[in-house]
């Protein structure tokens, strides 16, 4: 049961407790002079739907979910944004005039914001996608929306060629097959694998990677994991996903409030700041 409903914005997810999500939206909050009372709660697996409910119809306003919550949240919600009915994904929850809930998915935008001002990408990048979960459904449409030509490598193929299969309609998108890519380097290569994950080292043959290839991780741990480590014996362009973080944030607090907030300082306190 919800103990405490003094708070009108929340972050439901499980596991919850490194989250940064608090410490960005107060942020936020401080600099538009918005007042956006916002907490973050672990929820017990299966139980996504009464919290959920329990929480808007008291205070609730809006909230974010993160794994493993995000495909229930697209079923929970009344109405849903363009892009979040494209990735049959929901990280952002809002309640319209006290009537309905609207399900928006800001995951995509988020990365391809992070993207473009870290200089990573191009209209015309060959990217790499590592995985082919909850977090890749996000972020698919708005790269190749962008014009990137894509490739998804994934442990298990029928995942891969399942997401291929829904989202070629928007662009250039294949299942990794490295007889294909003889002799080309991809531009960017983005893990969107889970965290807990990452010893997945040699995935991907160092011949498909040059010294300009860009390496973008989706988690945001400080502690440099065995892929990270592989790619770069080939090329030190590498990011961690708190811009990432940072811009679906940003973009929530606009579909809530209607303001975008800056985002440079934040991502430079928590690029410092990560365990
Ligand atoms: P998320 O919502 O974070 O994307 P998810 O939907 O569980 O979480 O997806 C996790 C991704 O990491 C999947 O692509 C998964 O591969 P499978 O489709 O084969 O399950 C990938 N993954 C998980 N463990 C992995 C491992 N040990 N090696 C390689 N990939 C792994």
């Amino acid at each position: 049961m919800l103990k405490c409903n003094n708070f009108n914005y929340a972050l439901f997810g499980n596991p919850i407790d490194h989250s940064k999500s608090p410490e960005i939206h107060s942020f936020f909050s401080n600099q538009t002079g918005i007042f956006h009372n916002y907490k973050s709660i672990n929820i017990p697996l299966g139980e996504f739907f009464y919290y959920v409910s329990e929480f808007f119809k008291k205070n609730g306003k809006g909230a974010n979910i993160t794994a493993p919550f995000k495909q229930e949240a697209y079923l929970f919600a009344d109405q849903l944004t363009e892009r979040a009915k494209i990735a049959q994904s929901v990280n952002t929850l809002k309640k319209v005039d006290n009537k309905y809930i609207l399900g928006d998915n800001t995951d995509g935008i988020g990365l391809l914001s992070d993207l473009i001002r870290l200089n990573f990408i191009k209209k015309k990048s060959l990217v790499l996608i590592l995985g082919a979960g909850g977090a890749v459904r996000g972020i698919l449409y708005p790269l190749l929306s962008f014009g990137c030509s894509i490739f998804i490598l994934n442990r298990t193929l029928s995942n891969a060629e399942k997401l291929v299969l829904q989202f070629n309609k928007y662009g250039i998108i294949n299942v990794f097959n490295k007889n294909l890519l003889k002799k080309k380097h991809f531009d960017l290569i983005i893990n969107a694998t889970s965290k807990h994950d990452q010893s997945n080292k040699n995935i991907i043959d160092l011949s498909l990677i040059s010294n300009k290839t860009c390496f973008y991780d989706m988690n945001y741990t400080k502690s440099i994991s065995c892929l990270n480590t592989y790619v770069k014996k080939k090329s030190n362009i590498f990011s961690n996903g708190i811009g990432m973080l940072v811009f679906q944030a940003a973009n929530s607090f606009f579909l809530w409030h209607n303001i975008y907030p800056k985002t440079d300082s934040i991502i430079d306190i928590l690029k410092d700041n990560i365990k």
